[in-house]
């Protein structure tokens, strides 16, 4: 959470910082605020977003070649221009943007208080800055050096941003648990979350690791770890384009990144899916083919929509490959103690690659002798680092804090991980094997078919746009998007919206069926669809409104709907690549009917980097 923009060199430094926090904001944005070097220490900051800090930033002096910006979702302290970061230390001498959580600041800020020192801001991140200016003015230290000390007594998560007084062009930069990349331009430097801040200036990146510290001038890089060895820098070229993370037309990009996925569906599967010769290609699957074919079970850790696309897998792994799965939410499986045998396969999930809690229960799973594979969108992130093999979902940059290119691109790359190990265990016959892989090269085009006629979805969207509450039911493959569709409606629309296997209905969520309440059932045609045609009279018999997701010429399911949204016919195994796109449109389409900032949904960050 919180996004942190850095910039050092020839360029004016405020245009540079607040786009790059314009497009970091789907990390947060309860506040914006930037620090500028201009002959000496100025810091803008307001509470709500970037175009309100630029509203409150007219008229005043924003010169200055080196600044450093921040847009936070609240951890420590309400939302408000007070908890806004930057924040300067008592000394005035330093500015500080953070990411993450000082877990030990109260310890921290009690032997500041003994010292005398007043805190502004409720956060913990001024704590840390007077921790750090404290150590600086006491022991007559450099900044790099006040900053290595304070840091060996910090519990917790970060990313750091400092500038100083006495120090015009000078960045410094550390980070445990947070991500941060260093951008490498020609008399410039850029730093960011990730690199969107600094696309069109540079492609040429560096991945700071946990642990190490950057002291960042226009023509100087350097990198050290926290006992003061100088480290080499990786540079690493960048291949994502402006364009990827632009609107392009759309009115939201989480309307953009549902149309994309036709073609993030295709990315997905180019070079690694070949029908014609029955041949699939994941060299991560392949280089640990032994230990994956003879573990005992399969763990997928996950959070929100990843564990969605988690649980997705568990149905077609098990009957792919005959081997007991277990999905785990990364926030209880950490905590827990789980039992974990070496040899035991940990499959992390996740879009940003960054989630704190996955990232800890792969960490742990690791210690403990597991192979962990990653499934992960943002190339380079920590998730990605820390697996020792995997395959990246190729759907390019997700900015919409709703998760929705990412979720089918997840599901595109777990089946085929689930069919490559079926191949390699020989537990599901050749041609099977076969048709399933000849399916999965047609869903890009049907993904398309459905978006060619979203009509119906919108008029669909206007009827029930007022509605207080959702059930979403489904059974089979179709049970966990369900739960995807109900997770997508209440993030936007901020709907009550709950999911249900569909038989589950009858133990308890009937009682919440009258004639206003809209249910939404997964109904495409498969081996429960006689059942859920049940489930779908048991709702019409006490008034409830149907609305479903059917298959293309099934008029059964179409006679019993209110409201129908069709989709082309395909294996079951592979519906819900196509059943969960209706499910993406209604909850944009009922965002947007109630006036919702969809892509920018109260409370919630794309990259959950706390705890
Ligand atoms: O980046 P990750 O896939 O690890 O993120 C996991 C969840 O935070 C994420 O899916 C979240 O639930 C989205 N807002 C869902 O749309």
């Amino acid at each position: 959470m919180c996004g942190i923009v850095g910039y050092t060199g020839y360029r004016d430094a405020f245009p540079v910082v607040v786009k790059g926090l314009k497009r970091l904001e789907y990390r947060g944005y309860d506040s914006a605020g930037i620090a500028l070097h201009n002959q000496s220490l100025q810091v803008y900051k307001k509470m709500g977003k970037v175009a309100d800090l630029e509203e409150h930033v007219v008229g005043k002096n924003i010169a200055g070649r080196t600044g450093i910006g921040h847009t936070r979702w609240a951890t420590h302290g309400e939302p408000s221009d007070r908890n806004a970061h930057p924040h300067l230390s008592a000394s005035g001498k330093l500015a500080m943007i953070h990411n993450g959580i000082i877990e030990n600041y109260n310890q921290l800020k009690q032997e500041l208080l003994q010292k005398g020192y007043q805190f502004i801001s409720d956060t913990d991140t001024e704590v840390l800055l007077n921790f750090i200016d404290e150590i600086k003015e006491n022991n007559h230290c450099s900044l790099e050096e006040a900053v290595r000390i304070a840091l060996k007594r910090v519990t917790g998560a970060y990313v750091i941003l400092l500038i100083e007084q006495d120090n015009p062009d000078t960045i410094l930069a550390a980070r445990k648990g947070s991500p941060l990349v260093i951008g490498v331009g020609k008399g410039e430097h850029f730093l960011g979350s990730d690199a969107s801040p600094m696309l069109e200036y540079t492609k040429e990146v560096v991945y700071v690791n946990d642990y190490e510290l950057a002291i960042i001038r226009p023509d100087e890089l350097i990198l050290k770890n926290l006992g003061n060895e100088v480290l080499t820098p990786y540079v690493q070229k960048l291949d994502i384009e402006l364009a990827a993370i632009e609107k392009g037309g759309f009115d939201h990009f989480m309307l953009k990144e549902i149309f994309e996925q036709p073609q993030t569906i295709y990315d997905c599967l180019r070079g690694r899916l070949d029908a014609q010769k029955n041949k699939i290609t994941l060299s991560g699957i392949e280089q640990y083919a032994k230990e994956i074919c003879s573990a005992n079970r399969i763990i997928m850790v996950a959070c929100g929509t990843s564990w969605h696309a988690g649980l997705t897998a568990e149905y077609i792994f098990e009957e792919c490959c005959r081997i007991n799965v277990e999905v785990e939410y990364a926030s209880e499986f950490r905590y827990r103690n789980p039992v974990i045998h070496p040899g035991d396969v940990i499959i992390a999930i996740s879009q940003s690659g960054e989630t704190a809690d996955t990232l800890v229960a792969i960490e742990n799973a690791k210690a403990k002798g597991a192979i962990i594979l990653g499934v992960v969108n943002v190339v380079g992130s920590s998730i990605a680092r820390i697996s020792h093999a995997g395959a990246y979902t190729h759907a390019g940059p997700e900015i919409g804090v709703a998760s929705t290119k990412a979720f089918t691109a997840q599901l595109a790359v777990l089946s085929m991980m689930a069919l490559k190990i079926a191949q390699l265990r020989g537990t599901m016959p050749a041609e099977r094997i076969s048709y399933l892989l000849s399916e999965l090269e047609e869903i890009p085009g049907k993904v398309q078919q459905i978006l060619n006629d979203i009509a119906p979805i919108q008029s669909i969207a206007e009827k029930y746009a007022a509605a207080r509450d959702f059930l979403y039911l489904g059974r089979g493959y179709n049970f966990p998007v369900a739960l995807e569709g109900a997770l997508k409606l209440k993030e936007i629309s901020y709907i009550h919206a709950e999911g249900y296997p569909a038989a589950e209905m009858k133990h308890g969520p009937i009682a919440l069926v009258d004639d206003q309440l809209p249910v939404v059932f997964v109904a495409t045609r498969d081996s429960y669809h006689e059942k859920v045609i049940s489930n779908m009279q048991e709702i019409k018999a006490r008034k409830g409104k149907v609305i479903a997701v059917v298959s293309e010429g099934d008029e059964t399911a179409i006679s019993l709907s209110e409201s129908a949204m069709i989709v082309p016919v395909c294996d079951e195994m592979l519906a819900p690549l196509l059943t969960v796109i209706p499910l993406q449109l209604l909850a944009y389409y009922i965002g947007v009917a109630r006036g919702c900032d969809v892509d920018k949904p109260r409370n919630l960050a794309k990259s959950v980097t706390v705890e």
